[in-house]
């Protein structure tokens, strides 16, 4: 079985088990992040993944073979840490010819190795500098090319970016999943910024509390979050307890909101209850327009707040007749609206204890685009 295959995996450390029965498949060339938030055992999994801490229980196979019992360095792994770890005391060229010398390598070899590889990260005529004489993601990709001059098979990255500014993360985290598909190098890569895995992942593992939560592409991880913790980590959902019918969804006891457009919601649901859930929508998936005065439309907000973002702005809206009620519309950012409006929604996700039952949208997508369709008055 090629690429990295990790069944039941758990973990205790400090009395408390912070990997639990944690299964994940990554197939040859993929990348997978495994994002979750500070102390979901992100980085436990990546280190017992590498061999540098021992499971409990579970198993890990790299290429089809057992690792257990492999110390790190005989393992067909290579791990890039957060602080990057690079020698201070030596070149460029020295820190990614290390790991190489270890292995005895003929010198010709090693040199021609290094060179390729400082070729790869754009780094060729900075072989001779030492870390400090670089910049963040300079070292960053000294750190990456150490890694990868050694073949692994599988590619760790623990919080690689965390270190440098967010403008440089967005740019060094493009090259690195240029440089992993070029390669077609099976890749596992820890993140706690839901944008980052997102942008560069095949897929994606979301993590809480010691189990993955969901695996799943990003497209599909955005769209039907599978339980509420993820609805809730990845972009933004407002979230109500309420009811569904076929004209709107009702939020607390008294507040229908309308539906944009008729939605088959009993087909939908395979007629199943109409009470009792959690129901998320996104803001892309909210609809506003001004509220007519005098006028007998069912739902209408109140603008509490309004944040721009660059080419449209997002609205905190509060609706009338439901206090402390906080539900997000993305609308252009030039839209005129006023500060009264009138709301429906296109979309709704439906969960039960914490778990995706239903996705209630028209037959069409509603909207393809929300952002170039957002309703104007
Ligand atoms: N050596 C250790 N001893 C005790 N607890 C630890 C140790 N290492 C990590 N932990 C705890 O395990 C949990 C998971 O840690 P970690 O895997 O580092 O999380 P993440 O990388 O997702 O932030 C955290 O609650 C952390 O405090
Ligand atoms: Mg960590």
């Amino acid at each position: 079985m090629p690429g990295l295959v990790i069944e039941h995996l758990s973990k205790t450390l400090g009395g408390r088990l912070v990997v639990e029965d944690l299964s994940l498949r990554v197939e040859p060339g993929e990348l997978v992040c495994l994002l979750g938030p500070s102390g979901c055992g992100k980085t436990t999994t990546l280190r017992m993944i590498g061999g540098f801490i021992p499971p409990d229980g579970g198993s890990i196979s790299i290429d089809g073979v057992d690792v257990s019992g492999v110390p790190p360095e005989r393992r067909p792994t290579a791990m890039v840490f957060q602080s990057y770890a690079l020698w201070p005391h030596m070149s460029v060229f020295k820190n990614v010819a290390y790991g190489l010398k270890l292995r005895r390598l003929p010198k010709p070899e090693i040199e021609r190795r290094v060179e390729a590889m400082l070729a790869l990260v754009n780094l060729s005529d900075k072989g001779a500098r030492r870390p400090a004489q670089l910049s963040g993601g300079e070292q960053q990709r000294v750190a990456l090319a150490r890694a990868l001059v050694l073949e692994p098979s599988l590619l760790l990255l623990d919080e690689p970016l965390s270190n440098l500014d967010a403008k440089l993360r967005v740019g060094v985290r493009e090259e690195i999943r240029e440089i992993q598909q070029r390669l077609g190098i099976a890749t596992v890569f820890v993140t706690h910024d839901q944008d980052e895995a997102l942008a560069i992942s095949d897929r994606v593992a979301v993590m809480s509390g010691g189990r993955i939560e969901q695996f799943d592409e990003p497209a599909a991880l955005y769209r039907r979050p599978a339980t509420t913790f993820v609805a809730g980590f990845i972009g933004a959902m407002s979230m109500f307890e309420g009811a569904v019918g076929s004209d709107g969804v009702r939020l607390g006891q008294a507040v229908q909101v309308p539906f944009a457009a008729p939605i088959p919601v009993a087909a939908a649901m395979g007629g199943g209850a109409a009470e009792g859930w959690t129901i998320g929508v996104r803001p892309e998936d909210v609809l506003v327009k001004p509220a007519r005065p005098g006028g007998r439309s069912r739902a209408t907000a109140r603008v509490l707040k309004q944040i721009p973002h660059g080419h449209y702005r997002e609205l905190v809206l509060g609706l009338d007749g439901l206090e402390d009620t906080r539900l997000r519309a993305f609308v252009a950012a030039d839209a005129p609206l006023g500060d009264h409006l009138e709301v429906s929604i296109a979309r709704a996700l439906l969960y039960h204890e914490g778990r995706l039952a239903h996705e209630v949208c028209g037959q069409d997508r509603v909207r393809v685009d929300a952002r170039a369709a957002v309703a104007t008055p």
